[in-house]
C-alpha cells in the first residue's frame, strides 16, 4: 500500500485525534470561559473513530496521539484505548499516546499503562496553587499532581508540557526544572500561538519568545543540543549539570514546517491538515456513507495531497498574523 506523502515530500506518520472539544478545564490560552460545545450527536462514536485511526494506521501512521479538549473526560475512552493497543501488539503502531491535563490521571493511570501507552504529556504550566487557578480558570493543582504521581507510579514515562507566557510563568522556569528534575520528568516549553479570538495586545504582551528563555537557562546551565526526536516537533537539550532533557516548541522564533510529519482529526471527523491553517476535509461523511473504507481512504489521501507547507504564525512587527479563529481545543493542538 502506498504510503501517505504529502506534496512538500514528507511522509505522514504521526496522527492527533481529539476525541472531545470538552475539558474540565478553561485554560485562559486555549478555550473562552464560557464555550458553546458540539451537540454529543456530531462527535464519532468509539467505533467510528476506531475505524478511523486503523485506516490511518494500515496507511502507515506509526504514532498515534489521542488529544481533547481534555481526552480522559469522554466517557468509556478507556476501552478505545484498549481496542488500539492491538496495532502495538501486531507492530503496525509504534506508540500509542496522550495529551492530557492530569486532571483525571489518578484514575486512569494504570489502564492506560496496561492497555500499552508508554508516556503521557501533561499540561502545566506552573507549580503555583494559585496561578495555577489563575491561567486554568477551573483546575485545581494537587489534582494535577495526583495524577502525575499516579502515572509514575504506573510506569508511564511523563512529559510536562509548560507554554512560555511572559507575565505569567517567567518566575516559574527554575523552580519548574527543579522539580521536573526531582521527579524524573522531562518538560517542554512551548511558544504560545494565535489560537482563538483574543486582543492582539494581550496576546503580544503574554507570548516569550523561547530564545528568550533558553538564553535566561543558559546563564545557569550549560546546553547541549541533542539530535533525538520524539516524532514530535520539539527540539532537545541536555542540561549537563543535572542531566535532564528540556525540549522546545518553537513555531514562533523558529519554525519546523519543513519536517512536519502529522495531521489531526477532530471529534466529528474533520481532518486538518496543519494546526496553523483553515484547510480541512470531512471524514464522517465517507466514513458514514459505507461500511467499507474505500471511500475513507481515498478522501485521506486527497486532503494529504492538499496539505499546506505550514503556518503563517508570525509576531514580529508588533501584529499577530496568522491567527486562527478556532481554539486549540478544537484540534487539540
Ligand atoms: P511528543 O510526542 O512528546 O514529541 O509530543 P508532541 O509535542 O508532538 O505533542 P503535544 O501534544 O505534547 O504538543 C505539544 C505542543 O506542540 C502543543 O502546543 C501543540 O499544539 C504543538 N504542536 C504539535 N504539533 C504541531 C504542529 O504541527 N504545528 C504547531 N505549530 N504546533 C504543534
Ligand atoms: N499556544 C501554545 N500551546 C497551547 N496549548 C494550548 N493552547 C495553546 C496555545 N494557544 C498547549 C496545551 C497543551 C498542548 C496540547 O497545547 O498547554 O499542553
Ligand atoms: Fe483544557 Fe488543555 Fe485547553 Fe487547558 S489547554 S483548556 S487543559 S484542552
Amino acid at each position: 500500500m502506498a504510503p501517505l506523502i504529502d506534496p512538500f515530500q514528507r511522509p505522514i506518520s504521526y496522527l492527533r485525534v481529539s476525541v472531545t472539544d470538552r475539558c474540565d478545564f478553561r485554560c485562559t490560552y486555549c478555550m473562552a470561559e464560557h464555550m458553546q460545545f458540539l451537540p454529543k450527536k456530531d462527535l464519532l462514536t468509539l467505533e467510528e473513530l476506531d475505524r478511523l485511526c486503523s485506516t490511518f494506521i494500515r496507511l502507515g501512521v506509526e504514532k498515534l496521539r489521542i488529544t481533547g479538549g481534555e481526552p480522559l473526560v469522554r466517557r468509556d475512552i478507556l476501552t478505545f484505548f484498549q481496542s488500539m493497543s492491538r496495532h502495538l501488539k501486531s507492530g503496525a503502531l509504534r506508540e500509542l499516546t496522550l495529551t492530557t491535563n492530569g486532571s483525571q490521571l489518578a484514575r486512569f493511570a494504570g489502564e492506560l499503562a496496561a492497555a500499552g501507552v508508554g508516556r503521557v504529556n501533561v499540561s502545566l504550566d506552573t507549580l503555583d496553587e494559585a496561578k495555577f487557578a489563575e491561567i486554568t480558570r477551573w483546575g485545581r493543582l494537587p489534582q494535577v499532581l495526583d495524577g502525575i504521581a499516579a502515572a509514575t507510579a504506573a510506569g508511564l514515562k511523563v512529559k510536562i508540557n509548560a507554554v512560555a507566557l511572559k507575565g505569567f510563568n517567567e518566575g516559574e522556569l527554575f523552580p519548574l526544572l527543579d522539580w521536573c528534575a526531582a521527579q524524573g520528568h522531562d518538560l517542554t516549553f512551548i511558544e504560545v500561538m494565535p489560537m482563538g479570538e483574543m486582543g492582539e495586545e494581550m496576546r503580544l504582551d503574554q507570548y516569550w519568545p523561547l530564545k528568550d528563555l533558553r538564553a535566561r537557562l543558559a546563564e545557569r546551565f550549560t546546553l547541549t543540543d541533542l539530535t533525538e526526536r520524539t516524532g514530535g516537533p520539539a527540539r532537545y537539550v541536555r542540561i549537563e549539570e543535572t542531566g535532564q532533557k528540556v525540549g522546545f516548541i518553537t513555531p514562533l522564533t523558529h519554525n519546523f514546517c519543513e519536517s512536519c510529519n502529522r495531521v489531526r482529526v477532530t471529534c466529528t471527523g474533520e481532518l486538518f491538515m496543519c494546526l496553523g491553517q483553515e484547510d480541512k476535509a470531512d471524514l464522517r461523511a465517507p466514513l458514514r456513507a459505507s461500511p467499507d473504507d474505500a471511500a475513507l481512504e481515498q478522501a485521506i489521501r486527497a486532503a494529504i495531497a492538499g496539505k499546506p507547507r505550514g503556518h503563517d504564525f508570525d509576531y514580529s512587527r508588533q501584529h499577530v498574523a496568522g491567527q486562527m479563529s478556532r481554539h486549540m481545543s478544537h484540534t487539540g493542538g
